[in-house]
C-alpha cells in the first residue's frame, strides 16, 4: 500500500466533514461510511482526493462487519480508521427504547467497528484506530446510557491498546476526549465553544503524533481533571439548588 488510506465511520457530522476535508487536502484516499450516502455525494465530489461513500448500518453489527471487511479488501487495507458515530438523548422518564438505541449505536455498533478494525490491522501488521469519544464518560450524568456508553468506549479503547502492546503490534489506539461541541461551535462562536476548524486541527495533530488519549480542545483537560476530582455532593449540581419553602 503506497497511498495513505483512511476510513471515517460516521462521516455525516460537521466535524467528520472538516476532518475529511483536511485529510483530502493531504491527498489521503478516503472511505466515508454514512447512514445516507446520497446526502454526502456532493460533498465527496468536492474533495481533492479519491473518495468512496458507503452506507453505514451500525445497528446491525453483522452487516457493518461485512461492509468493513469488503471495503478493506477493495482498498487493500487502511492506515487510519476514525470512528465518529454517536447517539445521545435525554428524556426524564428514561424510556427503554432510547436507552436501547444509545446502547446499539454507542456500545454494540462501536464495539463491532473497533473489534473488526483491530483484527484487520492485526492481519495487516499495523494501523491506527482513533475514536471521537466524550468527557461525558468520566462520570455519570442525566443522559444516563450516553454517559455510561462513553465510559465503556474509553475502557474498550484502553483495553485494545493494552492488547496491541501485549502482542507487540504497531497498532495505535487514540481516544479523542471531546469537550463540548455544539451548534454554536459550528457557527464559529468565539466563546467557550471552540471553532470547528480548531477542533479538527487538534484531532489531526493528535492522530499524527500517535497519542493514546487527547482532550480536544486542550482546555477540556482541566475540566476533565476537575470532573474526576469532585466529590459527588459537588459534582451533582442538584445539591446546590436551594430547597423550596413549604
Ligand atoms: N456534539 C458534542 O457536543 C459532543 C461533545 C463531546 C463528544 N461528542 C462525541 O462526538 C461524537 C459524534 O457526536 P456528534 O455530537 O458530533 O453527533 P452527530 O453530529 O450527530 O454525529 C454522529 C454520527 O453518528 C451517526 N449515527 C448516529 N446514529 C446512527 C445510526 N443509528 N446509524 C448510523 N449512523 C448513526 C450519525 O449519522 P447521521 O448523521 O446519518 O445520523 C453521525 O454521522 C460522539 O462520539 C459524541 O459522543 C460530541
Amino acid at each position: 500500500m503506497t497511498q495513505a488510506n483512511a476510513i471515517i465511520v460516521g462521516a455525516s457530522s460537521h466535524l467528520s466533514k472538516e476532518i475529511a476535508r483536511k485529510l483530502a487536502a493531504e491527498k489521503v484516499a478516503l472511505t466515508l461510511f454514512v447512514q445516507d450516502p446520497d446526502s454526502l455525494k456532493e460533498f465527496a465530489s468536492q474533495l481533492e482526493t479519491e473518495v468512496n461513500v458507503l452506507p453505514l448500518n451500525i445497528e446491525q453489527p453483522v452487516e457493518i462487519i461485512r461492509q468493513l471487511e469488503q471495503e478493506w479488501q477493495r482498498i487493500d487495507g487502511a492506515h487510519l480508521v476514525l470512528i465518529n458515530t454517536g447517539l445521545n438523548g435525554y428524556n426524564e422518564t428514561l424510556p427503554w427504547q432510547l436507552e436501547q438505541d444509545i446502547i446499539d449505536v454507542n456500545v454494540t455498533g462501536f464495539t463491532a467497528i473497533c473489534n473488526t478494525t483491530f483484527r484487520l490491522m492485526r492481519e495487516q501488521g499495523y494501523g491506527q484506530i482513533a475514536a471521537i469519544n466524550s468527557i461525558a464518560g468520566l462520570r455519570g450524568g442525566p443522559s444516563v446510557a450516553y454517559h455510561a456508553s462513553k465510559a465503556y468506549a474509553q475502557n474498550y479503547l484502553e483495553g485494545l491498546s493494552m492488547h496491541a502492546q501485549r502482542l507487540k503490534l504497531p497498532i495505535t489506539i487514540t481516544d479523542i476526549q471531546l469537550g463540548l461541541l455544539d451548534k454554536a461551535a459550528m457557527q464559529q462562536s468565539k466563546l467557550w465553544l471552540p471553532p470547528l476548524a480548531k477542533v479538527a486541527d487538534q484531532i489531526i495533530a493528535a492522530m499524527k503524533k500517535g497519542k493514546r488519549k487527547v482532550y480536544v480542545t486542550k482546555r477540556w483537560r482541566l475540566v476533565a481533571w476537575l470532573t474526576m476530582m469532585l466529590p459527588e455532593f459537588i459534582y451533582n449540581t442538584r445539591h446546590w439548588k436551594t430547597k423550596k419553602k413549604k
